[in-house]
């Protein structure tokens, strides 16, 4: 295990962010942490960074103590905050630099650094513009550039993509994967059930304070979604007909089409549409809808969990 967190408690003055959470994360790994605001997600990262003390719990890093050993744990971790902490009026190659002098690299190692980071993160064109004259997009690659100069084996990213348009996000999702893809492990936080289920090999779904359920976002889905529904229209004139046909199956009718809940959808369709296709009756559309990790937070939580925000 490369992280392994047991039991971690911490509180503000008024406010217990953390409730005793214990998780592990394996090398290589992709492991997320799903919640909606307040969950704890930044707390417990920057706890994990060494940025924040705690109150009670231990934290290890590749069997380190987090605060034993914080020197040799602090060259393992590149974190790439919620706010970037870039300067502005500062060029990126500049923020590159005075990131590459926090871990002694050599001006040799610098370079190499900046120029391999800069192809891999698209940022060749943008090096010697000042940080507060790029888009959030660029600003985020920029900042995950400096975290990544000491090369290190763990990332934390904490909301990477929060406030991006739909492209841009996945170019960043891209990224990640090619990050994943060379090795590293890494820890994403998100309220994003999208980005937890397309990135994460596992996910934690916190919630004030707590871990409610981890697992892969399959085993989640299954075992805490609402099911899969089949969703088989036909024409008018054929819907009674195709309910009797579909009969094992109980469909309802709703809003003029037949849907079929069941666990595992995908096993029952050619059985299901040689069913009506033997009687001669044509489906308009066969549509199978699958539970996501919403349905899960809503599940476990009794709460929705919207982009930026739980109501
Ligand atoms: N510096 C602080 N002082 C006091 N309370 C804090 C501080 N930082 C966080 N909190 C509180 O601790 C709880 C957890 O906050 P945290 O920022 O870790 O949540 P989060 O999951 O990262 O939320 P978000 O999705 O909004 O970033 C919240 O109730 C928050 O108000
Ligand atoms: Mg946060």
């Amino acid at each position: 295990m490369i992280i392994t967190i047991e039991n971690l408690v911490k509180s503000y003055e008024d406010v217990v962010a953390l409730k005793g959470v214990s998780f592990q994360v394996e090398k290589g790994e992709i492991f997320g942490l799903l919640g909606p605001n307040g969950a704890g997600k930044t707390t417990l990262m920057e706890i994990i960074c060494g940025l924040r003390r705690f109150d009670e719990g231990k934290v290890t890093i590749l069997d380190m103590d987090i605060e034993k050993e914080a020197d040799k744990v602090k060259g393992l971790i590149g974190f790439c905050p919620q706010e970037t902490l870039l300067y502005r009026y500062l060029s990126v190659r500049e923020n590159l630099v005075f990131a590459a002098s926090l871990y002694s690299l050599s001006s040799k190692e610098t370079k190499e650094r900046i120029r391999f980071l800069a192809k891999f993160l698209g940022l060749e064109e943008f090096l010697d513009k000042r940080v507060e004259k790029l888009s959030g997009g660029m600003k985020r690659r920029a900042s995950l550039a400096a975290s990544l100069m000491h090369d290190p084996e763990i990332v934390i990213l904490d909301e990477p993509t929060v406030g991006f348009d739909p492209n841009v996000k996945r170019e960043f999702w891209e990224l990640i994967k090619q990050l994943h893809s060379e090795g590293k492990t890494i820890l994403l936080s998100t309220h994003n059930m999208e980005e937890a289920d397309a990135l994460c090999d596992r996910v934690a779904i916190m919630d004030l304070g707590k871990i409610v359920a981890l697992d892969k976002p399959e085993t989640l889905k299954k075992r805490y979604g609402s099911g899969a529904v089949i969703h088989v229209k036909v024409k008018g004139s054929h819907v009674e007909k195709a309910a009797k046909l579909l009969r094992r199956w109980k469909p309802k009718l709703e809003d003029g089409e037949l849907k079929i809940f069941v666990k595992d959808p995908w096993k029952l369709m050619p059985e299901l549409s040689s069913t009506l296709f033997g009687k001669g009756i044509l489906a308009e559309k066969i549509e199978v809808t699958e539970p996501t990790l919403e349905d899960v937070f809503l599940n476990l939580t009794g709460k929705r969990l919207v982009e930026g925000e739980a109501v």
